[in-house]
């Protein structure tokens, strides 16, 4: 990360007195000088300020229970994003792990440490995610097996992996994938004639969204969730 921002968060420096520090020669690198608050820093690197150490920052993961009419991204002229329903200094630097449309609901995972949100998201891993989805049309009868033999979808020639579909009502069901293609389950039941009214995210791996949290709200991960996704 940037000097300036390691700064920030180890000291809580605002980014405008953190550069000054670093210009004024109070910032030493290894015991050398730095006059670059650009300059790029690593948790093997000693960083003092007026010769006391800084701790590295610790990094933050975070569950969030999405609600609709908010997008999957980090910042946007137009919509509200996800990052908007954090406090301003928690949103910062977050990165989200596998997106959901606008109009879907429920868990996302967010993390500044960008090697935790690949492990999540790597399709190497194939982590499972479980969607309830209620659907327009009752469900047809060989809908199951479908899922189970892969589907393909409208402008791709490789079969979606195997899926697990329960049958919960007619026209509710509950998906498991083990991949994260561009709206795949919307497009697996528009495969099937049908279309997704609602869907929302219950569990990414290990991981499931916490009952307690009402749509919007947000908490910490415990180490042990966090430890879910391998270290
Ligand atoms: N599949 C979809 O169609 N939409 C999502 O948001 C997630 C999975």
């Amino acid at each position: 990360m940037r000097l300036d921002k390691f700064l920030h968060d180890s000291a809580g420096l605002s980014r405008k007195l953190a550069k000054k520090a670093v210009r004024d020669g109070r910032v030493r690198l290894d015991g050398e000088a730095t006059h670059d608050p650009a300059r790029h820093v690593a948790p093997s690197d000693t960083i003092t300020l007026d010769g006391s150490v800084l701790p590295w920052p610790a990094p933050r993961y975070l569950m969030l229970n999405k609600p609709p009419d908010c997008i999957c991204a980090t910042r946007d002229p137009h919509q509200r994003t996800v990052i908007d329903l954090l406090p301003p200094a928690a949103g910062e630097h977050l990165l989200i792990a596998g997106r959901l449309d606008i109009d879907a609901t429920g868990l996302l995972l967010l993390s500044d440490d960008g090697r935790w949100i690949h492990r999540v998201t790597s399709p190497r891993h194939a982590h499972e995610k479980v969607y309830l989805a209620t659907l327009a049309e009752p469900l047809d009868h060989s809908a199951e097996a479908r899922f189970t033999r892969g589907i393909f979808l409208e402008g791709e020639n490789k079969r979606t992996l195997p899926a697990t579909l329960a049958r919960l009502s007619e026209t509710e069901v509950r998906v498991t994938l083990t991949e994260g293609r561009y709206h795949q389950v919307k497009r697996m039941f528009g495969a099937l004639g049908n279309r997704v009214a609602t869907l929302h995210r219950e569990r990414i791996g290990r991981i499931r969204l916490d009952p307690a949290l009402e749509p919007g709200d947000y908490r910490e991960l415990t180490a042990a969730e966090v430890a879910a996704f391998g270290s």
